[in-house]
């Protein structure tokens, strides 16, 4: 079947892409490097013509609040009408395991937005939240550094591999629309200190890390239950420590 892929260049949009054509389906990745922009509604008509499924892992580009908002909100309706008029079946969407606990963020307050249209668009649905991606630890590591002092919470993460939640929103792209929500997550709960330090190690650097909950994540207050998943999450099996020791060994 066809299948487009919203944000197809991406982290997770490109993994999606590949499973999906070595499962034998037409999987179009669209985004502005492809032509398609989902915020403007250029070429979204001509991509979704002959889908019978759309798969959102689009990104905003800035995570200041209101560019976030104005990113998931107009994406968000230009796909919704866009799907209803080329009668796509099952819109299947990324967001973030805790995404109503941390509205104190733009940026989550932007992902309950497109949480919510995506519900109330009368396509039938899916969505996945996952919790952080292996590969974002880089990016909190560097919020984590100020003025060349390294802070973190010791508030819980229980980061997931991005090819576990590709599999799973690849998975679900060929399933039937549950109308509802699937949480992924790894295996391993930490402190976010601890994510910090074992990044630092795995890429030479000095790894002292000062525990200080003070600090947050990306300015928002959070405790243990905010970025963990719900109870009957799919726990993925890659563990971080093995995929920072594969990433050492890429690059060295
Ligand atoms: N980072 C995490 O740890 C994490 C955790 C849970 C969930 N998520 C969610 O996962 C999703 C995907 O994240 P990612 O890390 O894979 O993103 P990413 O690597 O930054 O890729 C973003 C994608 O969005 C596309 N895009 C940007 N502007 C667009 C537009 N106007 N119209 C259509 N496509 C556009 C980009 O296309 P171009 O290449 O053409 O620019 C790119 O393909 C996000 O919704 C995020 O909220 C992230």
């Amino acid at each position: 079947m066809k299948i487009v892929v919203i944000g197809g260049t991406g982290l997770i949009g490109s993994q999606v892409v590949a499973r999906l054509k070595t499962e034998g389906h037409e999987a179009i990745a669209a985004s502005p490097n492809t032509g398609v922009n989902a915020v403007t509604g250029e070429g979204l008509a001509e991509a979704l013509k002959g889908a019978t499924v759309v798969v959102d892992v689009a990104n905003s580009p800035s995570f200041a609040d209101d560019a976030a908002m104005e990113f998931f909100v107009r994406a968000g309706r230009n796909l919704a009408a866009a799907e209803k008029a080329a009668r796509v079946t099952h819109h299947v969407a990324l967001s973030v395991v805790g995404t109503e606990r941390l509205l104190d963020s733009g940026y989550f307050r932007a992902k309950l937005a497109q949480e919510e249209l995506i519900a109330s668009s009368g396509i039938p649905w899916t969505l996945v939240r996952a919790t952080q991606f292996f590969e974002f630890a880089a990016t909190i590591a560097a919020a984590a550094t100020v003025d060349g002092v390294r802070r973190a919470t010791s508030r819980a993460i229980q980061p997931v591999a991005s090819a576990d939640v590709a599999a799973l929103v690849a998975e679900l792209a060929q399933a039937a629309p549950s109308n509802g929500m699937v949480e992924i997550a790894g295996p391993e709960k930490m402190p976010i200190a601890e994510l910090v330090r074992r990044y630092f190690e795995s890429i030479g650097e000095p790894k002292d890390v000062l525990t200080d909950d003070a600090v947050g994540y990306f300015g928002t207050m959070i405790d243990d239950r905010s970025l963990t998943p719900e109870e009957g999450a799919r726990i993925s099996q890659k563990r971080f420590g093995d995929w920072l020791a594969a990433q050492s060994k890429r690059t060295s």
